[in-house]
C-alpha cells in the first residue's frame, strides 16, 4: 500500500521526523507498532511516500484502520445515529416472521438489535467497532433486553448459513464492491427459505446533499444494483425516495435514499 500526502514542511526536516508523527500526520495512527516498523520513507518535492515493505499486511491493516476510523467515530458518549431505529427498518419490521432469530449486521451502536429485540424476536449482531458493540451492550442493558453481540468484521464473523428468519443491514456501505458482493452472498445463505432481508442505504444523488454516508461512489446503491444483487430472491418492496431524516448526528438532512424488502 502507497500513502500520499502533500507535507508543507522542508523534505530534509520532515524526513527527520519520527515515524509515529508521520503516520499520525498521514491518519495511520491506527496501525501497530510491528506494522510502523515495516514502512520506508522516501521523498519527492514537498510530497512523502509512505510505503509497506511487506505487500501482505495491506489487507489486515485496511481491517485495523476502519476499526480504527469508526471506534474514533463511536468515542463519545452519544449516539451517532440516535437511539431510535432506522425508520426504513421500523417501518418495514412487520415482514420479519413474528418472534423469528434476526441479524443485524454492522450494527453499530444497537439502536436497531435493540429495538427488534424489544419486539420480542432473538438478536444477533455483530460490528467491526469495539466502541460501538461497548455502547450497544450497554443501550440493551439499559432497556432491558437480550441481543447477543459479536465483534467481528464482515469477513471473520461466523455466519451461519440458513439460520435467520430476518437480516436487517441498515447503512452497511462502508462495503467495497467487492466486500459488498461477499457480504450480500453471505446475507442470503444466511436466510431460512421465507427468511426475509430488511436493506437501507444511500443512492448517488446522495452525494449531492453531503448529510451522511460514504462520499465514494462505488459504494452507494442504485435500483438496478440491488435488483441484480438480490435476483434469486422474491422482492417485496424496493423504493427509491428522498426524505428529511434524524437519525443522530450521522444520518441527518434531506438524504436520498433506497429502501429494500425481500424475501428468500
Ligand atoms: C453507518 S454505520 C451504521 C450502523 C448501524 N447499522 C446503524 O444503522 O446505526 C456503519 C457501521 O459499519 C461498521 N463497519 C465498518 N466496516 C465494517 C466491516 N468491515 N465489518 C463490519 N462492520 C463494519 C461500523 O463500525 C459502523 O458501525
Amino acid at each position: 500500500m502507497i500513502m500520499k500526502a502533500v507535507f508543507r514542511a522542508p523534505t530534509k526536516r520532515s524526513a527527520q521526523l519520527p515515524i509515529r508523527y508521520l503516520l499520525n500526520r498521514f491518519g495511520c495512527e491506527g496501525r501497530r507498532v510491528d506494522r510502523v516498523q515495516r514502512l520506508s520513507i522516501y521523498s519527492s518535492s514537498n510530497a512523502i511516500f509512505l510505503r509497506t515493505l511487506d505487500q501482505s499486511v495491506t489487507a489486515s491493516s485496511a481491517l485495523s484502520d476502519a476499526a480504527a476510523h469508526w471506534n474514533t467515530r463511536f468515542a463519545g458518549d452519544d449516539f451517532l445515529f440516535g437511539t431510535e431505529p432506522n425508520h426504513w427498518l421500523r417501518n418495514h419490521v412487520n415482514a420479519f416472521p413474528r418472534g423469528g432469530r434476526v441479524l443485524c449486521v454492522a450494527d453499530g451502536e444497537g439502536r436497531n438489535s435493540v429495538f427488534l429485540a424489544k419486539l420480542g424476536f432473538v438478536v444477533d449482531a455483530f460490528d467491526i467497532s469495539s466502541a460501538a458493540i461497548t455502547k450497544a451492550r450497554r443501550l440493551a442493558a439499559t432497556s432491558d433486553v437480550t441481543v447477543t453481540y459479536q465483534l467481528a468484521d464482515c469477513d471473520s464473523f461466523s455466519w451461519k448459513p440458513g439460520s435467520y428468519d430476518g437480516v436487517a443491514a441498515i447503512f452497511v456501505q462502508f462495503a467495497d464492491p467487492a466486500l459488498r458482493s461477499r457480504m450480500f452472498a453471505r446475507i442470503v445463505e444466511s436466510l431460512k427459505p421465507g427468511g426475509v432481508l430488511i436493506l437501507q442505504g444511500y443512492t448517488p444523488k446522495q452525494l449531492e446533499y453531503r448529510t451522511g454516508g460514504p462520499s465514494n461512489i462505488d459504494h452507494l446503491y442504485t435500483e438496478a444494483m440491488l435488483r441484480n444483487a438480490f435476483a434469486q430472491l422474491t422482492n417485496l418492496e424496493l423504493k427509491v425516495y428522498e426524505s428529511e431524516i434524524t437519525e443522530g448526528t450521522g444520518h441527518c438532512g434531506r438524504s436520498a435514499l433506497i429502501g429494500l424488502v425481500t424475501r428468500r
